[in-house]
């Protein structure tokens, strides 16, 4: 599929990969770009570039995003691409706090839920329509040194995947988009902890926005803007042992055993 001529609708679009994948598709010539976020007044400023709209959405609140499909319904019609992509980082293992815990889960997984109860149902109706997910290389392998991270993570590609099995044969196109690091505010606040190792590898979300494009023009499910993700993914499926030793290896080499204190 390609996005020209299309809806989209981006959350998180206000900054990062977001924002990036909103104006690549404005530059692909959808029909309509929606940028979406907590942060309106950087939102606003985002859709003022291409002549978008922009909403104030809380994806951790139900109520917000069925808003966000309703306004955007009202405004254009129907919605073509649907990037669930806001999310926050959490250092922490053992001791995160339950209210932590209930806000990464809701902003990282639960807003995907929320969002397919309304969205899933209008897509099939009309016969089209596909959505995004940004989950992330955490998803597929796990987050040194953030244990609501590797969890919320592995719960959006765990729904992600139910999506596509149960209603891919009926034309709901699905894809994951599990990139490693990128260079935006997120990766620059876990830096220096849970995320040292990987800001070697760090795309610019421009880059994670063309392997988007080039995702979506294949429709193959999973989209990794680092591609040696894959292989990462593999090894950890044929060899588990194997792998655990790795990732023991790699968190005492980068220091963060340090931080997870029991
Ligand atoms: N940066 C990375 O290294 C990296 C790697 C893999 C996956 N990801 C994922 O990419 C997605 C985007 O992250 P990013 O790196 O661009 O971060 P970012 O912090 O640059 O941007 C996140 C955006 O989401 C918005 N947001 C945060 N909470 C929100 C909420 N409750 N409702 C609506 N909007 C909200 C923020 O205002 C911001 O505009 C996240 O899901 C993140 O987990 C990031």
């Amino acid at each position: 599929m390609t996005v020209k001529d299309q809806v989209c609708i981006v959350t998180g679009g206000a900054h990062g990969i977001g924002r990036a994948l909103a104006e690549r598709f404005a530059v692909e010539g959808a029909r309509a770009v929606v940028v979406a976020d907590l942060d309106l007044e950087a939102a606003q400023q985002v859709a003022a570039g291409f002549g978008g709209m922009a909403i104030g959405c809380d994806v951790s609140v139900e109520a917000d995003l069925v808003n966000l499909i309703e306004t955007v319904e009202y405004a254009y019609g129907g919605i073509g691409l649907f990037c669930s992509n806001a999310g926050i980082g959490m250092e922490g293992g053992l001791h995160v706090t339950d209210a932590q815990w209930e806000r990464i889960m809701k902003i990282n997984f639960m807003s995907h839920v929320w969002l397919a109860r309304h969205l899933v149902p209008r897509l099939l109706r009309n016969g089209e329509g596909a959505m995004l997910q940004t989950v992330s290389a955490a998803g597929l392998l796990t987050q040194l040194g953030s244990a609501p991270y590797a969890v919320s993570k592995h719960a959006a590609m765990a729904f992600a995947e139910w999506l596509a099995v149960t209603y891919g044969s009926r034309g709901l196109k699905v894809f994951a988009l599990c990139p490693q690091g990128v260079k935006t505010a997120l990766l620059e606040e876990a830096s220096h902890g849970s995320m040292n190792f990987l800001v070697d590898s760090a795309l610019d979300p421009s880059a994670v926005a063309s392997a988007v494009i080039e995702g979506l023009a294949k429709e193959n499910f999973l989209i990794l803007p680092h591609p040696e993700v894959a292989e990462y993914f593999r090894r950890k499926a044929t060899d588990y042992d194997r792998w655990l030793r790795g990732m023991q290896r790699l968190q005492t080499e980068t220091g963060i055993e340090q931080l997870m204190k029991p």
